[in-house]
């Protein structure tokens, strides 16, 4: 038998050898197929030994034949391993069918719920109840929207680079400058543009501001509601909030409105709620600092020249709005002495909250 001869004849011989092992894929069966071939002993190491009985002329081609065999026969049986390792996991999965109906393991531990989310769950379902629609207002913001439309003046402190967070390069397209919301305010805009009177509405989120202490953090949170109707007054404004604090705090819960400035509203007041400390006292109350008042936030009449911005009938209808720090009341509902403990992420801290909203 000529050398070619011997090598197409083996080949003839591995191939029917690597047949008879796909038929079951044995671990044992793909060893025993290697080591007959590539074994020490095996036909490989056999057929370089018969090299040395050829003549010098012979040698050099039949080298290459040997060797190209070798290779061939090397890639197939790492390609029938990996064959059988597949065929095994299909064999398995084949015999054995997933049990859906399996319950699975109760996880060791349950997560819990925000004090945030908590309260601004708390406070949905206060306005909710009085009718209130939900809307969200975009926390990345322009100038325009978070501004100019809110009457706020281009020379307002407010508008100033070390006040607020306004993004490098602006918006990407005309480099008109773009911000991040300095307060909830943005949404009444946002809702007065896309929705006509009559209108009730609360949106939560996000705040940003350049301050970071014991009682401000550069990132907080707001609630603004207002409503837009024929004949809504300050009597309206009052009621609502009035009621919002009793549904919230309880039904003796005293609260007052003093005074204030807002370039959106007039008149415009600060909303105070009584110690929920001290109750009033005020003596030695470092919660409210000795005021025996704790206050919520700003709220008053929409401002005409908003209505005007936004082209509404400033004639026929008339508003109230107002925006509160979610943040302080989350501490005073929840008894927190400091604001950053809301944003650490200390889990022995997160711990203590419930795990669902009541
Ligand atoms: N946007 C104001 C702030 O963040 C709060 C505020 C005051 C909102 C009066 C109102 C309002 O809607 O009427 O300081």
């Amino acid at each position: 038998m000529t050398f070619i001869n011997t090598i197409e004849s083996l080949t003839l011989e591995f191939q029917e050898d690597m047949g008879q092992v796909r038929l079951s894929f044995q671990v044992q069966e793909i060893e025993a197929l290697r080591i007959k071939w590539m074994g020490r002993k095996g036909r490989l190491a056999h057929l370089f030994e018969s090299l040395k009985n050829l003549s010098r002329e012979e040698k050099p081609e039949a080298g290459k034949k040997i060797h190209s065999f070798e290779q061939q026969i090397s890639a197939e049986i790492s390609k029938i391993v990996e064959e059988g390792k597949e065929a095994r996991i299909q064999a398995k999965l084949s015999s054995r069918p997933l049990d859906i109906s399996l319950p699975v393991n109760p996880p060791s531990s349950q997560g819990s719920l925000h004090p945030i989310t908590l309260m601004q769950e708390k406070l949905r379902a206060v306005f909710k109840g009085m009718g209130f629609a939900m809307f969200d207002g975009p926390e990345l913001e322009l100038e325009l929207y978070n501004f100019t439309l809110l009457n706020i003046p281009d020379d307002h402190p407010a508008r100033d680079m070390q006040d607020s967070f306004f993004l490098k390069n602006g918006s990407a397209q005309n480099q008109i400058p773009l911000l991040l919301r300095t307060h909830t305010s943005n949404s009444q805009i946002h809702a007065m543009l896309q929705n006509q009177p009559p209108l009730r509405v609360i949106s939560m989120g996000r705040c940003y501001r350049v301050d970071n202490d014991a009682t401000h953090s550069p990132m907080f949170h707001q609630i603004e509601g207002f409503v837009v109707d024929e004949g809504i007054s300050m009597a309206h404004l009052k009621g609502t909030l009035d009621r919002f604090v009793k549904d919230l705090l309880g039904r003796d819960q005293k609260t007052r409105f003093r005074p204030s400035y807002f370039p959106f509203v007039e008149p415009g007041a600060e909303m105070d709620v009584q110690c929920t400390l001290c109750h009033g006292k005020a003596q030695g109350c470092r919660v409210c600092k000795e005021t025996g008042w704790i206050e919520l936030g700003g709220c008053g009449m929409i401002h005409p020249k908003v209505f005007k911005n936004l082209n509404f009938d400033h004639e026929k209808y008339s508003g109230f709005a107002f925006g509160f720090g979610i943040d302080r009341m989350a501490m005073m509902l929840y008894g927190l002495s400091d604001l950053r403990l809301l944003f650490e992420g200390d889990l022995r801290f997160q711990a203590q909250f419930p795990v669902h909203a009541s």
